[in-house]
């Protein structure tokens, strides 16, 4: 069976492929930690979070081994902006894209939950079943985007460990970026918050910085763009 393919942080991204999957009818795939390719099929879909308005290296790395068929891609964000990482995906595809989605989500630095557009995603899911293709138009992307965002994010958030660590290293494993050592984080962080969100202790929490979290409170908005 077709799989829908995610890579997540703090759970958004799984929520949103996981609706998407139960409308095509089929099973979801976490392609966060380690090597992964997709497999053939008709239409691979390919849902992922927007950090500092990129589309995370394991993602780019996975839209490339995209060989059958063709393709739809979901960026799941926090309302500020998706970036250009729907036509960055689409350039990088060596397949046709039909459906093409930037879908507001919870922020994960404001500790948002997992509330996302169901309308756009309807829309989306509906295209799949009727697949042809769709060009999507390049986007608005910051200046800033491509200005140390690990570093950026690492500025705006820490995270910290609670005596309640057991050591386990679960930490290790579930990093996309091998940027831990049994909860410390390392200057690799790039803040992904996938490590708060896996402890199986819950001895890691973080805390956004107030000049962050005013400026995120300030930008957000809760729009969504469909490409058909
Ligand atoms: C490191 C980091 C950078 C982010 N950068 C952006 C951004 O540039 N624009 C935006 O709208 N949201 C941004 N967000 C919010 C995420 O896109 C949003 O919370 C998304 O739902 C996270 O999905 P996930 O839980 O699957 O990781 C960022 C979140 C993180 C953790
Ligand atoms: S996963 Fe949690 S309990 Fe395990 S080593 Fe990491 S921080 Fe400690
Ligand atoms: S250490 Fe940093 S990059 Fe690794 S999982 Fe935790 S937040 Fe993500």
């Amino acid at each position: 069976m077709e799989k829908v393919y995610y890579y997540t942080g703090s759970g958004h991204s799984r929520a949103v492929a996981e609706y998407i999957a139960e409308g095509l009818g089929r099973h979801t795939e976490d392609i966060t930690v380690g090597e992964h390719e997709a497999e053939d099929g008709a239409v691979t879909v390919v849902v992922f979070p927007v950090y500092c308005e990129n589309m995370p290296d394991a993602v780019a790395g996975f839209l490339g081994t995209v060989k059958t068929g063709s393709a739809a891609v979901a960026a799941v964000y926090g309302g500020i902006s998706p970036g250009n990482v729907l036509f960055e995906a689409q350039s990088i595809l060596k397949r046709p894209l039909i459906a093409a989605a930037a879908v507001f989500a919870g922020h994960s630095f404001l500790s948002e939950g997992n509330s996302f557009d169901r309308e756009t995603l309807d829309g989306f899911v509906g295209k799949i079943k009727k697949p042809a293709p769709v060009a999507v138009p390049p986007m608005r992307r910051s200046f800033y985007a491509d200005f140390a965002p690990g570093w950026r994010s690492r500025v705006g958030l820490k995270i910290v460990k609670n005596d309640g660590c057991t050591e386990c290293g679960k930490c290790e494993e579930n990093c996309p970026v091998g940027a831990i050592f049994c909860g410390t984080p390392s200057n690799g962080c790039i803040r992904c918050l996938r490590c708060v969100s896996t402890c199986p202790a819950n001895a890691l929490s973080f805390e956004c910085r107030p000049f962050l979290r005013r400026y995120l409170e300030r930008k957000k908005k809760e729009k969504s763009f469909l490409y058909i």
